[in-house]
């Protein structure tokens, strides 16, 4: 059983954090589905510490999604430090560090992938954070800067000295983005190195290949991120969406999540988006996202999602 800190987690396939998506209404639907726990999207720290109205509603949180983690980046330790007293007052459950992202407005200010070639900075701010926290902190980062500089197994060490409980690693570089080859084998060696607990992550789309990265890697976790969009069935033991109709009941289920904690009827391009990746590679489907995707307003959209929850067709 996954267990970070003092915690302990029914499952240990965990929804990675996803600027845009992992918010408190898929976090919830992703936790019903039987995810172990979810990261939210990340939170900046000098928004948290100038108490930023949007920064602070990416906070809210209900009983039912925990346990939960909160993501941070920044790359000042005083900063980071404060923000972590803030968050405190929020009540989560983790708080997971950003030293991974290699979106550009990130690691210009030397935050996210950037610190992977700051040891010394990373690991000042982890100690910082760690002092800040009463909850476990964990490290989401990659594999080094680029295939010149694998530095991960060494990250890992520093971040366990630190005082991290948990390092997700999604196993490709900062140059590398978001495509190409992932190598599980120095998530393997990460495992091998540190004693706190290891969480694989990179291209897994379905719960088959998350047992596999366990297995090949011996890694404690998978963290899934892109494949659980439209998706949060990969989190489920039992269940599976085989047609058009169970996407759709799916889906039903997301749009009631995000009408309950968001003003739905302000955020239809945002709806269209996320109800649209139901039916993503789906035979059959793509005059359905069309009409989706031209709706005027929410109840059109409910009317789509209703007429096709019903139907049978087999993908
Ligand atoms: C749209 C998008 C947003 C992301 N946002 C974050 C984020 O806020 N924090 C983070 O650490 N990683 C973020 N990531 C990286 C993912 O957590 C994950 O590491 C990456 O997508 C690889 O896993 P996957 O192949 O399962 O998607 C993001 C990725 C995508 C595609």
């Amino acid at each position: 059983m996954l267990q970070i800190g003092s915690l302990q987690f029914s499952s240990p396939f965990i929804l990675a954090p996803l600027a845009g998506y992992t918010d408190l209404p898929f976090r919830i639907l992703c936790r019903r589905f039987g995810a172990g726990y979810c990261v939210s999207e990340m939170i900046s720290c000098h928004g948290l510490v100038y108490r930023q109205q949007n920064t602070l509603d990416m906070l809210r949180s209900v009983e039912e999604e925990r346990p939960v983690a909160f993501q941070l980046f920044g790359a000042d330790p005083d900063i980071m430090e404060e923000a972590t007293r803030i968050l405190m007052e929020f009540s989560p459950d983790m708080i997971d560090i950003n030293m991974g992202c290699p979106v550009k407005k990130v690691t210009k200010k030397g935050a996210g992938a950037a610190l992977m070639a700051d040891l010394p900075l990373a690991s000042s701010i982890i100690s910082k954070v760690v002092n800040a926290a009463r909850v476990p902190v964990t490290v989401k980062t990659r594999l080094g800067k680029n295939q010149q500089n694998i530095n991960v197994v060494e990250f890992a060490q520093m971040a366990e000295q630190a005082g991290a409980a948990a390092i997700a690693v999604h196993a490709r570089t900062w140059a590398q983005g978001f495509t190409g080859p992932v190598n599980q084998h120095l998530v393997a060696k990460v495992k091998k190195t540190v004693s706190i607990p290891v969480l694989g992550n990179g291209d897994i789309r379905n719960r088959t290949e998350a047992k596999e990265m366990m297995s090949a890697t011996g890694c404690d976790g998978v963290m899934n991120g892109r494949a659980a969009l439209g998706n949060p069935w990969i989190f489920s033991e039992k269940y599976c969406a085989e047609t058009i109709g169970q996407k759709s009941s799916g889906a039903i289920l997301h749009l009631q999540l995000i009408e309950q904690f968001f003003p739905a009827d302000r955020l239809l391009g945002y709806i269209k988006n996320q109800m649209c990746r139901y039916y993503r590679g789906l035979h059959g489907s793509a005059s359905l996202r069309r009409e989706i995707f031209a709706a005027n307003d929410l109840s059109a959209i409910k009317k789509l999602l209703a007429k096709t929850a019903s139907a049978t067709t087999p993908f």
